[in-house]
């Protein structure tokens, strides 16, 4: 992969992360963090090849090694969060809108019992006031 091919790739991660960052709509975090779970293991694949970019740049710049160390043990730590804080917001919504509708047939259910008691109530009274005027 091309240097401009990294920086490219990169600006393309920013974008997501911005993206990201700004949501406060939980099935878009959903779906972005999708978007860069399949975004970042290739690129991240790319940049660790033995003839890859951080190859590369050791083999230019021997004094850059431990930095470049660095930032290729970064690269299974976020790939890991990634996938784990996608999880757990799918996890969050499944179980959420299990909850809310759960909650919504049991008040469906409850409105509906009460409408009819009422009902009956309002017949019973009806009937009752017609037998007590006869
Ligand atoms: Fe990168």
């Amino acid at each position: 992969m091309s240097t401009k091919r990294i920086i490219e790739t990169h600006r393309e991660i920013r974008a997501v992360l911005d993206r990201l960052a700004r949501s406060c709509d939980l099935p878009e975090v959903c779906a972005i963090l999708g978007d860069l779970g399949s975004l970042l293991p290739p690129h991240f694949a790319d940049e660790e090849r033995s003839d890859g970019f951080f190859a590369r740049v050791v083999s230019e710049n021997p004094n850059l090694d431990s930095r470049v160390c660095s930032l290729q043990r970064q690269h299974t730590d976020i790939t890991a969060d990634v996938a784990s804080l996608e999880s757990d917001v799918r996890d969050y919504l499944e179980r959420a809108v299990a909850r809310f509708f759960a909650r919504r047939d049991a008040l469906v259910e409850l409105l509906r019992a009460h409408e009819d008691a009422e009902n009956s109530l309002v017949m019973d009274a009806f009937l009752t006031d017609l037998g007590g005027s006869e």
